[in-house]
């Protein structure tokens, strides 16, 4: 697996001869799967034009902060949410003091204050700029509100001179970039979510199923992952790709992923269950295609296990989470199945709203434990997820 694979890259270029550098770091940056959007500041574009840039990356060039059709394309708030990592490379001296001040000056600056991912930044500068006693301050003040700053190389540079601040070969930057995924708060956990719909046949042909797509699912596990933890999502039949160092099992019935959850259920630390798994299934598969008659049918279903409440009532079970898709008494229906089921945290989402729940890319949920009821807005799936392992980990004390 590609280590970057569907990362959100937002590349920053500031003004500094290596800027020349980050075009190739852009197709370095893809050839290990990610997906790269490019901010550059005025200075850059004085040493490489941002068409180059768009050329390479595929995405229109974002170069301002005050620009109407920017804004109303992908704005600078956007930009921050779509990044999973803002990597500035180079840094110049200027764009670092900038930075350290906490600016808001220009639409790079602007973007790394507004973003809640992940900001590294690779200083490239003349040797005695980068020793001064002013940017080595700027840059350990840097360090002190987490961003990481990758170590210049050292040798000839541009101007003459020989010492440290050269911007690192890209080789190097993509290293550094996939290894802000890596390591996290969530190391050692051992994590199972189910995702996605499952099918219950009728006969070879015809099944029950939901509009369950996978995505809460799947976006969980990606976060998940990219805390540490190690991951085995057990999926109902969608069409997602897996998200990196991420372990999938594919189920089609309600029966299929009971026998997966509960074949791996005892080395889990953490269950959560986003699956649509039906309630119900034929009492009886027909082994061949139901022909069509003049006369009604009727078909007579059974209930299905209930994987999570079985999950719950285990003696070693692990911190056991699960959603409540609901239409109406969205809070006291999940409250009701938090109590029944014998659960940690339950997260109600309204499925009754098309642009929120099932097969959309946006939901907004209410996470509910025994003593807290916490309501998050209408955001992307992935963006939740990640508020949502957040509150996971809070839960288990990490
Ligand atoms: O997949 P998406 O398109 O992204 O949509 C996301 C989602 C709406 C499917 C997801 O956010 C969600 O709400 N999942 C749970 C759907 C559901 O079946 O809810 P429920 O209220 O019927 O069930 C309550 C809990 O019991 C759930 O955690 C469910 O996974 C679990 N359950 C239900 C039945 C069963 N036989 N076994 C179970 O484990």
């Amino acid at each position: 697996m590609k280590r970057l694979f569907k990362k959100h890259i937002l590349l920053g270029v500031s003004g500094g001869i290596a800027a020349y550098k980050s075009a190739d770091l852009v197709r370095r940056l893809q050839d290990e799967g990610a997906i790269v959007r490019v901010v550059m500041t005025q200075g850059a574009q004085a040493f490489i034009t941002p068409l180059t840039m768009q050329a390479l990356s595929g995405n229109p060039v974002h170069t301002e902060l005050l620009d109407t059709n920017a804004e109303a394309a992908m704005g600078h708030i956007e930009l921050a949410r779509w990044a999973d990592l803002v990597l500035v490379a180079p840094a110049s001296a200027n764009f670092i003091a900038r930075l350290s001040r906490g600016a808001a000056d220009d639409l790079l600056t602007t973007v790394c204050l507004a973003t809640r991912a992940k900001v590294a930044i690779s200083p490239a500068m003349n040797q005695a700029m980068w020793s001064n006693q002013a940017t080595q301050d700027n840059l350990a003040h840097l360090k002190t509100k987490g961003i990481q700053v990758i170590e210049p190389g050292v040798g000839s540079q541009a101007c003459g001179d020989v010492g440290p601040g050269r911007m690192p070969d890209s080789e190097v930057l993509v290293n550094a970039a996939a290894n802000c995924f890596e390591g996290g708060r969530l190391l050692g956990q051992r994590v199972i979510i189910t995702a996605g719909p499952t099918r219950e046949a009728i006969d070879p042909v015809r099944y029950i199923s939901n509009h369950s797509s996978g995505k809460m699912g799947y976006a969980l596990a990606e976060k998940f992952a990219e805390a540490g933890a190690q991951v085995t999502l057990i999926s109902g039949p969608v069409s997602l790709d897996v998200p990196a160092k991420v372990d999938r099992v594919s189920v089609i019935s309600a029966k299929d992923m009971l026998d997966a959850v509960l074949e791996r259920i005892a080395d889990c630390d953490i269950f959560v269950s986003a699956a649509a798994v039906a309630d119900y299934t034929p009492s009886e598969v027909a082994n061949q295609k139901i022909k069509k008659s003049e006369t009604d049918i009727r078909l007579a279903l059974a209930k299905t296990t209930d994987i999570i409440a079985t999950v719950a009532a285990l003696k070693n079970h692990p911190v056991t989470i699960g959603f409540a898709a609901e239409t109406n008494d969205v809070i006291s229906y999940a409250t009701d199945k938090l109590v029944r089921k014998g659960l940690d945290m339950i997260i109600a989402n309204d499925v009754s709203d098309s642009c929120i729940g099932f097969n959309s890319d946006d939901n907004a949920v209410t996470v509910i434990t025994k003593d807290q009821v916490k309501h998050i807005g209408q955001t992307n799936k992935r963006l939740l997820a990640g508020e949502l392992v957040e509150h996971i980990s809070h839960l288990i004390g990490l």
